[in-house]
């Protein structure tokens, strides 16, 4: 066996591909790799994400459903710092790798129930899942808050899905994606074990494209914390394969808003605000149903946690920009926690980083 779905918390294996939590306790899955990550096993001549397709071994070769996404650029922005430009995947954001490996696992099980795929995001995702399902031809219904940007809900509609738009908290607009309709398949890629599984290969992609010599630092922003759970586990899987010799320190970057793994991490209390008014507008997960897994994770992992403010996720935003990278508020957290980080001496200035972009600025309505 190459692979299996479990549980995070009691082991229980999940009954199928569609499954997002264990059947006997209701937490969340993990994906177990069964196998060695080597380097002679990569798709040498293929260059996207598609590259590392035998470490995703419950996808079949003619299945695969691909816009191009993945072996997005490494650019190095100064000295000791490299970017990982995620924002240039096929639909802006970092969510087309999950997305890419959840639509092409399910996409013939789907078409054999009649059914069709149910999603809830803040924007990205949705547009993400939308694009990969018009692309294996299924219907897509994306539940996505009143407050979705503009360009955000513009893309989901451009790709054909169905949008509903849910009024109150984040956790409300999960709650009625997954409510029961015929033919009806919830997916939703914040706790299907698939969607962050696909996460993976970007971990994958910045150790090849390092020369195996990963960085010391890895900053990214945590919102449902799929993106940090990805990273983590590609990042262990290399360790545990020997094909990188230290784990980088992955840091997780929230907005002072938005911050429960933050306050979780450094032990401390966390009250989120009634509502959500941070530039930072894909990262809204005052409650994200998997806070303890990355919680866990990010123990486990030596990683570390980074708290901004809005004006520095503002400055930050800018100071990209006027150096010619475009980005969403969002990513900009990233790159201010990383700055925080060198000014409080946190992170020595002669220290190898990367931070993580992960949303393309076409899709901010911030005026400059
Ligand atoms: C541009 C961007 N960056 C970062 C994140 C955070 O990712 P995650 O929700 O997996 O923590 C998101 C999530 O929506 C996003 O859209
Ligand atoms: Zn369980």
């Amino acid at each position: 066996m190459k692979y299996e779905i479990k549980c995070s918390v009691c082991h229980k294996t999940a009954r199928d591909l569609f499954s997002v939590k264990c059947p006997s306790c209701g937490k969340p899955l993990d994906v177990d790799l069964h196998f060695d990550f080597k380097d002679t096993d990569t798709g040498k001549d293929t260059y996207s994400m598609w590259r590392y397709r035998q470490f995703f071994p419950y996808i079949e070769p003619d299945d695969v459903i691909s816009l191009g996404e993945g072996w997005t650029p490494l650019v190095q922005f100064s000295d000791r710092v490299h970017f990982k430009l995620e924002s240039l995947n096929p639909t802006g954001s970092f969510k087309d790798r999950g997305s890419a490996v959840l639509v092409s696992a399910l996409h013939r099980l789907v078409k054999e129930k009649k059914g069709f795929i149910s999603e809830d995001s803040s924007g990205n995702a949705g547009a993400s899942v939308a694009a990969y399902a018009a692309r294996a031809g299924l219907k897509a219904k994306i539940y996505v808050p009143e407050s979705v940007s503009g360009p955000k809900f513009n893309q989901i509609q451009s790709y054909g899905a169905e949008i509903v738009k849910v009024a109150g908290s984040r956790s409300r607009v999960a709650e009625e994606a997954q409510r029961p309709e015929a033919g009806k398949i919830y997916v939703g890629h914040i706790l299907h074990p698939l969607f962050r599984d696909g996460i993976r290969s970007l971990s994958y992609e910045i150790a090849e494209q390092c020369k195996w010599e990963v960085p010391n630092y890895v900053f990214l922003p945590v919102s449902a914390g799929t993106l940090l759970l990805g990273v983590i586990s590609g990042f262990k899987h290399l360790m545990n394969s020997n094909a990188i010799r230290a784990m980088p320190t992955v840091v997780a970057c929230q907005t002072a808003q938005v911050s429960p793994l933050y306050h979780l991490f450094k032990n401390l209390d966390y009250t989120p605000p009634k509502v959500v008014t941070s530039i930072a507008d894909a990262l809204v997960s005052v409650n994200p149903p998997i806070l303890e897994l990355m919680h866990e994770q990010l123990k486990s992992a030596r990683g570390d946690a980074v708290m901004v403010e809005e004006d520095e996720t503002r400055e930050a935003y800018k100071e990209l920009a006027r150096k010619g990278f475009f980005l969403e508020p969002s990513s900009a957290v990233a790159y201010a926690s990383y700055k925080k980080q060198v000014k409080s001496g946190e992170v020595s200035s002669d220290a190898r980083v990367l931070v993580i972009l992960t949303g393309t600025g076409l899709k901010t309505t911030l005026k400059p």
